[in-house]
């Protein structure tokens, strides 16, 4: 019987996913292994729901967005929604799970996600399960790693948008407010707001206050520039220090979306300052599109990292970059806190230095 390696996608999409699967099978392949791909995330695991994957469908996935497998954000073994007569109970499934991939013949499950998915591989491998960990998130705010694939994609993405808003706000002379993703780190909003050239960055690791984005706003109207760029984190509190959340997904690791500070910070700015402020949410579209040369290459390192690994007969890690070298890390250690930015962070000091302000 074949060699038999497994793959799953998990959390919300990432560009690079593919990349990761191509890159994970060739390797496989190489080594004389099988791989299958279990569709969207732990779901196919728990619901035997898979694809074998070989030669001709893994071909020209290297620069497509999105990922072949299907992927899933809600869906956890432990705490799994089933209908029951109608109404949604929720089951710990996880044992179905490990049946399945001991029937299936699988020596070693590679789970590419973020927390949540890496928070369930740690219970899996508790229960015995050989897997290895692929860092994923759009987000970069995985421990144990210093970048994930999809961040890159995502600060292009962002930066592009930024680009755009100043045409509005310099030709209007407005406010132009720009929401965006990435939980409770901040590391997107700094990125792409030194990037595209923003005037406040609002990150979660830094309290803001509006008479500070009011002040930096004026001084700069007073300099002759009547328009400003505001860069706001969706994990940004709001003036009273609550999160705002835009809805709540039962069954997932993480409840809370986020969503909805970008608005009422538009708000505050419009009526302080009585400048005309226009918001703009740029949501999933970071999520979307072709990844980077960047992410590309990174997701290729992982994923051919990992199978190698598996190969090995070395598991119950995670893959992740540490200077420019691939290595591997225990998988506890990347799950728990979110990796926020630290506040000696260098990034914050050069965008201080060139007059931005973090609303401090
Ligand atoms: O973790 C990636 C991410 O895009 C976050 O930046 C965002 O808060 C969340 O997922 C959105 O999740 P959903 O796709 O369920 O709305």
């Amino acid at each position: 019987m074949a060699k038999l390696l497994g793959i799953l996608t998990g959390g919300g999409d990432s560009p690079g996913l593919n990349a990761v699967i191509r890159a994970a099978t060739k390797t496989a392949n190489k080594h004389g292994y099988e791989m299958i791909g279990f569709l969207d995330g732990y779901s196919g695991v728990v619901e035997n729901r898979y694809i074998k994957l070989d030669s001709p469908n893994i071909s020209g996935l290297l620069h497509r967005g999105g990922t072949i497998l299907g992927t899933n954000n809600r869906s956890n073994p432990f705490n799994y929604a089933v209908e029951v007569d109608g109404k949604t109970e929720f089951r710990d499934l996880s044992d179905q799970a490990v049946e399945n991939l001991k029937k299936l013949g699988i020596e070693v499950l590679l789970i590419v996600g973020g927390d949540g998915t890496l928070a369930g591989g740690c219970e899996f491998k508790k229960k015995g399960v050989k897997l290895i960990a692929i860092p994923k998130t759009i987000d970069n705010d995985l421990k144990a790693t210093d970048q994930t694939f999809g961040f890159d994609t995502a600060v292009r993405t962002a930066t592009e948008a930024l680009d755009k808003l100043h045409t509005t706000a310099e030709s209007h002379h407005r406010v132009m407010v720009l929401e965006l993703m990435g939980r409770y780190a901040g590391w997107i909003s700094l990125y792409s707001g030194l990037a595209g050239g923003a005037d406040v960055i609002l990150i979660p690791e830094i309290p803001w206050k509006l008479d500070s984005i009011i002040k930096k706003i004026e001084s700069r109207r007073a300099e002759g520039k009547p328009f400003s760029i505001v860069v706001v984190s969706e994990g940004v509190r709001s003036p009273e220090g609550k999160l705002v959340v835009k809805r709540q997904v039962e069954g997932s690791v993480e409840k809370n979306r986020l969503g909805g500070i970008g608005q009422l910070v538009g708000q505050l700015i419009e009526e302080k300052s009585g400048i005309e402020t226009r918001v703009t949410v740029l949501g999933h579209i970071q999520r979307g599109g072709s990844p980077s040369s960047y992410d590309r290459i990174l997701a290729t390192q992982f994923g051919t990292t990992a199978a190698e690994l598996a190969v090995k007969g070395i598991h119950g890690v995670m893959v992740c970059l540490k200077g420019n070298r691939i290595t591997h890390v225990p998988i506890e250690e990347a799950v728990g806190e979110p990796r926020t930015i630290p506040l000696d962070h260098q990034l914050l000091h050069t965008a201080r230095s060139i007059g931005i302000s973090f609303g401090e």
